[in-house]
């Protein structure tokens, strides 16, 4: 972390977890425990059908809301899909692109995280932009490439003053969901990459303002060390974020010196 240049944020990502009357519930526990002063952004990203809920519950905890996903067209004949200026009026202020799930089962494709990642800008809200790379990959040492290529791609045409607005979450994937962790060394050593592509792209002052996350298996014991590491100013957290007592634990550790 380095809270004197840019924002530590810690964020949950509920995935296809917890229905509307979940949410409240989750809200009024959150109510009992939860930090008075804290130094670092709060929000949950929630399934779609919960998002106004979401908003209203979080509301007087100052956890701010975000989506899972959008559509990157304005509007029209796209059955099923949810646009950004949609979201944007529901008080979202947040949005997942390219969350390696989506990757796998839905066909999402750098080029199409890049025209979310934009029509998210537009709309006035911050995207988290997820990259991360296989177990395969990290075996055959290409992990710096493919997550540099990942970046560039997810911010192709992006402005500079844009840019600030962005989160990047590292999120190897052979740590999602599955216990494993990057060690605090390892997963600080490829956000100082991703920091290092943003300055060759906009240079050192952009660069030290956008906040970095670190997801994958956070949770309450291993999140003070991977947020000790000076380019891992937040987490994206999954599991743990589903469990008041667990998220306020990360959110404590975010919250110290
Ligand atoms: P996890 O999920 O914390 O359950 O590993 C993280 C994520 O997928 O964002």
């Amino acid at each position: 972390m380095n809270r004197r240049y840019r924002k530590t944020v810690i964020a949950g990502n509920w995935k296809m977890n917890m229905t509307a009357s979940e949410t409240k519930k989750f809200a009024e526990e959150m109510k009992k425990i939860m930090p008075r002063a804290k130094w670092c952004d709060t929000l949950i990203c929630v399934p779609s059908c919960n998002l106004s809920a979401a908003v209203k519950a979080f509301k007087d905890l100052r956890i701010s809301v975000g989506a899972e996903n959008v559509y990157f067209e304005e509007k029209g004949a796209y059955t099923g899909e949810i646009s950004a200026d949609m979201l944007k009026d529901l008080g979202v202020k947040y949005v997942i692109c390219g969350h390696s799930e989506r990757r796998q089962y839905f066909g999402e494709t750098d080029q199409t995280v890049n025209r979310k990642v934009h029509a998210v800008l537009g709309a006035g809200m911050s995207p988290i932009i997820c990259v991360g790379e296989s177990l395969e990959q990290r075996e055959s040492g290409i992990t710096e490439d493919w997550i540099t290529l990942q970046v560039k791609s997810a911010l192709f045409g992006v402005s500079a003053d844009r840019v600030r607005r962005c989160i990047i979450a590292y999120e190897p994937i052979w740590a999602i969901g599955t216990g494993k962790t990057a060690t605090a060394a390892q997963a600080g050593e490829v956000c100082s990459a991703i920091r290092a592509t943003i300055r060759a792209l906009y240079g050192a002052r952009v660069a030290r303002s956008v906040t970095i996350q670190y997801g994958g298996s956070m949770n309450p014991k291993n999140a003070r060390e991977l947020l000790s590491q000076p380019d891992i100013d937040g987490g994206l957290i999954g599991g743990a974020s589903l469990k008041p007592d667990q998220f306020v634990e990360i959110i404590n550790a975010a919250n110290q010196d």
